[in-house]
């Protein structure tokens, strides 16, 4: 199977992130921005027009109080006729690549215990499984636990 024609637009902040029905994305209020987020719009292009399948987005998380210490985490939600067919794949290696291009080391995506359609994801796209932040996400259904997925820039030496 041929993979899918996708590109990333970049979402100003005036610019709403396209809606993607999720149980994993119902946050009830939010009140904090994350630092550093950048969003851009997943699109494809079937038949000659482009057309927002989803979006990514990606804010900083910090280890230590210098720029080597910064890591990228990144999100993804596709809307829900895009799924199945490579789309999501594209789009999180392309902003991977894109990253590590900026000199980030560590990009990193943190997912439900039970999104196995996301691990999926991440482990077809390199990222390496680390284990369990026990609670660490509150959305409108209460806490839960994430798994934490990382792909390191390849150095050489
Ligand atoms: C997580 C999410 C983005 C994954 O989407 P996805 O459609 O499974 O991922 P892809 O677009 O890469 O498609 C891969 C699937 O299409 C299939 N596929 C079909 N044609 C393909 C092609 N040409 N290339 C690659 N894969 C193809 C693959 O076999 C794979 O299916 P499988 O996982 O059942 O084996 C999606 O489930 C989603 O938006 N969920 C809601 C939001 C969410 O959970 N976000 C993650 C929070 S961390």
């Amino acid at each position: 199977m041929p993979a899918p024609v996708v590109r990333l637009s970049v979402l100003n902040a005036d610019q709403p992130t396209p809606l993607v029905e999720s149980r994993f994305d119902q946050w009830g209020e939010t009140t904090h921005r994350p630092e550093g987020l950048e969003r851009w719009a997943i699109e494809l292009d079937p038949s000659g027009e482009w057309v927002i399948a989803g979006s990514v987005s990606a804010h900083q998380v910090w280890y230590g109080p210098n720029q080597g210490s910064m890591a990228i985490n990144i999100g993804i939600s596709l809307r829900p006729e895009f799924r199945g067919s490579g789309i999501a794949q594209v789009a999180v290696c392309d902003l991977v690549a894109q990253l590590h291009d900026r000199g980030i080391a560590r990009v990193e995506a943190s997912t439900d215990v039970d999104n196995t359609p996301a691990q999926r994801l991440l482990s077809r796209c390199g990222f390496t499984y680390e284990g369990v932040a026990h609670g660490a996400q509150v959305r409108a259904d209460g806490r839960h636990d994430l798994q934490i997925w990382s792909h390191l820039q390849v150095t050489n030496g």
